[in-house]
């Protein structure tokens, strides 16, 4: 229905989205290709004296502060930052007080080299055994610039725990990237973590991949990465693997400055993990690590998924960077392998929702799934099917590669959805069985939902959902 790319009016769609329910099971022209189309051009990124990548004043001064969750449950918290002087202390002073900051914990601080580069002091320390849904202040720099922040632990998990999750990918550093996170900050919706789909600084675009870069990145995303968890997820852009400068480790960069807590879920490695936020049990997959049968990140998933209990934790939620369904003609069926080795289980364990981003735009799915071929039976054809995730590409983040605005046609039936613009979702859990999903375009006002969906829990509440997409 709307294949022309003519923009329909609101009522028009949402009356669209009633009939694509109707004989969604008879497959139909469901999917929309919004006429939002802007030109393609490279963004540029915003330069090094910006006021995002200042340097906080004092000898010493703590910088790039972020934090993840700590465990598997939300009773810890992994906090990360960067001192250029020296070391400096490694401790974190933390209570619920703003003055009376009781507990501490001690980091670790390390340095690495690439290619000319050499890091800063990178400081990690996980604060552990702390109260859930509870403000904590914390304090780093002691005895040279303290510098004070805050987080709130999330509720205790539970079946029937509101959570609201902002979703962003492929961010990098351009002056797109500042609105998509100035617009998730001005949410009305209020993330309270932000599940993040992979590719962070895009340092690896420059010559030698300054790694200067990834401490800018650090500093900007400060205002948001050191009040609330950002949960990571490692894309291409992560790899920095470069034989040509010597550097033959991948992952270098990210896997010292971005700590994860992978053992506490079983996994052997920082790049597959998975954490419990309130009612959501949180899967994180590695697209560029290895997942044939047999290998590590394929024997933890599948020894993963049958823990997942629905009673304590409705939502599953799956985050990968490489997404297995895609329509834009950019990295195209680039997640095709992993799709056809992983997908049977999410069907089978009725994951919720897929989230993924590489490719720089929007895109939603119907529930499909691509399960049934087997070499000789012809069945290779996405059917619709209701214990299957919805898939949502969101690697509309805003880096300095510019937009995928150049799309497969026709537009695939699966594809409900699809818009090559940069923006910003929110999934808010209601409960067991609700959850609102809305995608925002930074075009318009930060309240303006421009695609959105009532996400009904495939275990607790399997039946039809609606849409509406402006
Ligand atoms: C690293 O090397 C590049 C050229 O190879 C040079 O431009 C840059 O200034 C060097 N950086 C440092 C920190 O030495
Ligand atoms: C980035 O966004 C913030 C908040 O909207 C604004 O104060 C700042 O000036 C912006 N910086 C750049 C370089 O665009
Ligand atoms: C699943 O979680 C529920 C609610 O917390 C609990 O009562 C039940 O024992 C758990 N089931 C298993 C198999 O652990
Ligand atoms: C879009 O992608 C297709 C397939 O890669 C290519 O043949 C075509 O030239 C591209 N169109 C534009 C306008 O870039
Ligand atoms: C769950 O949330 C939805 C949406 O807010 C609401 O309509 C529904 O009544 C809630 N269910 C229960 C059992 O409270
Ligand atoms: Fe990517």
């Amino acid at each position: 229905m709307n294949r022309s790319g003519r923009t329909l009016p609101v009522a028009a769609v949402a009356g669209a989205a009633v009939v694509a329910m109707a004989v969604l099971s008879g497959w139909c022209d469901a999917g929309a290709t919004s006429a939002f189309v802007r030109k393609v051009e490279k963004t540029v990124d915003m330069p090094l004296d910006s006021d995002v990548f200042r340097v906080p004043c004092g000898y010493n001064a703590p910088q790039q502060v972020h934090i993840t969750q700590g465990d598997h449950d939300g009773k810890a918290m992994i906090v990360s930052w960067v001192t250029l002087d020296e070391p400096g202390s490694n401790l974190v002073l933390y209570g619920t007080s703003e003055n009376n900051l009781k507990f501490l914990a001690k980091g670790k601080v390390h340095r690495y080299r690439y290619y000319n580069y050499t890091s800063g002091y990178i400081h990690h320390s996980t604060l552990r055994h702390l109260e859930y849904d509870t403000k904590y202040y914390y304090v780093l720099g002691v005895g040279q610039t303290p510098r004070k922040f805050w987080f709130r632990t999330p509720p205790k998990v539970g079946p029937d725990v509101p959570f609201t999750f902002g979703l962003i990918g492929d961010l990098g550093q351009s002056y797109d990237s500042n609105i998509t996170l100035s617009h998730y900050e001005l949410n009305p919706s209020k993330g309270q973590a932000v599940l993040y789909v992979g590719d962070l600084s895009y340092a690896d675009n420059y010559p030698n991949h300054d790694n200067v870069r990834w401490d800018t990145w650090g500093r900007f995303l400060e205002r948001s990465t050191a009040y609330q968890p950002w949960i990571w997820t490692a894309g291409n852009h992560e790899l920095d693997f470069a034989p040509e400068i010597g550097e033959t480790e991948p992952f270098k960069p990210f896997k010292n400055r971005y700590h994860v807590p992978f053992k506490a879920s079983g996994s052997t490695s920082p790049f597959w993990y998975s954490v419990k936020i309130g009612s959501a049990y949180i899967i994180v997959l590695a697209s560029y690590s290895a997942y044939g049968k047999y290998t590590p990140q394929y024997k933890w998933l599948e020894a993963e998924l049958p823990k997942v209990n629905r009673s304590e934790t409705p939502w599953l939620i799956v985050l990968v960077h490489s997404p297995w369904y895609n329509s834009y003609n950019y990295h195209y069926m680039e997640g095709e392998t992993m799709r056809v080795i992983f997908e049977p289980w999410l069907v089978k364990y009725k994951v919720d929702v897929v989230f993924s981003g590489h490719v720089h735009a929007y895109e939603r799915s119907e529930r499909i799934s691509n399960i049934a071929y087997n070499i000789v039976n012809v069945k290779c054809m996405p059917v619709p099917d209701p214990s299957a995730p919805v898939y949502i590409t969101i690697g509309d983040g805003g880096n300095l590669e510019g937009l995928a605005a150049n799309m497969t046609e026709p537009q695939p039936d699966y594809s409900a959805y699809r818009e090559a613009s940069f923006g910003h979702a929110i999934f808010n859990i209601k409960n067991r069985t609700h959850a609102y999903y809305a995608w925002h375009r930074n075009q318009d006002g930060f309240a303006v939902e421009s695609d959105s969906m009532w996400f009904f829990n495939r275990f607790w509440h399997p039946v039809e959902e609606s849409s509406d997409s402006t």
